[in-house]
């Protein structure tokens, strides 16, 4: 599988930061007794797509019949999530709806993710590649408390976001909700943006 990620990937900096959330979604996934072989699997095959053009990624999406909604239609970058999802099916084999789940949510989150969506998502955001103030807090939070970490990881994303005036997508929106962000959170965010 590795090699044919790191062909269809074709680049080193992206295969790299692949096999980077590959090891780490499988150190939090036995952290959680989580099965580590899907959060290894999901996050070698997380971003096939990320390297595609917004054109392309638009063509491909539609022909597989994908909805495409508006905000990703405005931001189709976004889709090389649910993307690769259909790709790791392609490409991979792979048939295990948790595993194709977590490809899926990787990006933008969603207000219902399992333990496998958010072990995926924490490892994306985390990996050691990643270089911001917050991170090594937010990964000794993940080892020990998956949905707190979810929590301020999603504030921490939505100030990345605030701070750069971009639109939140309305799922990772959904999903601060879910976990249970709050008026406080939202004030940190407000606050990082001033
Ligand atoms: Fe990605
Ligand atoms: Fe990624």
């Amino acid at each position: 599988m590795c090699r044919g990620v790191r062909a269809h990937i074709g680049q080193q900096h992206r295969f790299a930061h692949t096999v980077r959330v590959a090891r780490f979604a499988d150190s939090l996934a036995q952290a959680h007794q989580q099965n580590a072989e899907r959060a290894r699997v999901a996050g070698m095959l997380h971003d096939l797509a990320r390297l595609y053009p917004p054109r392309v990624l638009l063509l491909e999406s539609q022909a597989r019949g994908l909805i495409i909604t508006e905000f990703e239609r405005r931001y189709p970058v976004v889709l090389h999530a649910p993307l690769g999802a259909e790709l790791a099916r392609e490409l991979f084999s792979v048939n295990d709806e948790a595993v194709l789940s977590a490809i899926r949510k990787h990006t933008v989150a969603a207000a219902n993710m399992s333990m496998l969506d958010c072990i995926v998502y924490l490892a994306d955001g985390l990996e050691p590649g990643r270089d911001f103030p917050e991170r090594s807090a937010l990964v000794e939070l993940a080892f020990r408390d998956l949905r707190s970490a979810m929590r301020l990881t999603i504030v921490s994303s939505l100030r990345y976001l605030a701070a750069r005036s971009l639109t939140p997508a309305p799922q990772t929106l959904a999903a601060a909700e879910a976990f249970g962000v709050s008026v406080r959170d939202q004030e940190v965010i407000a606050a990082g943006t001033a």
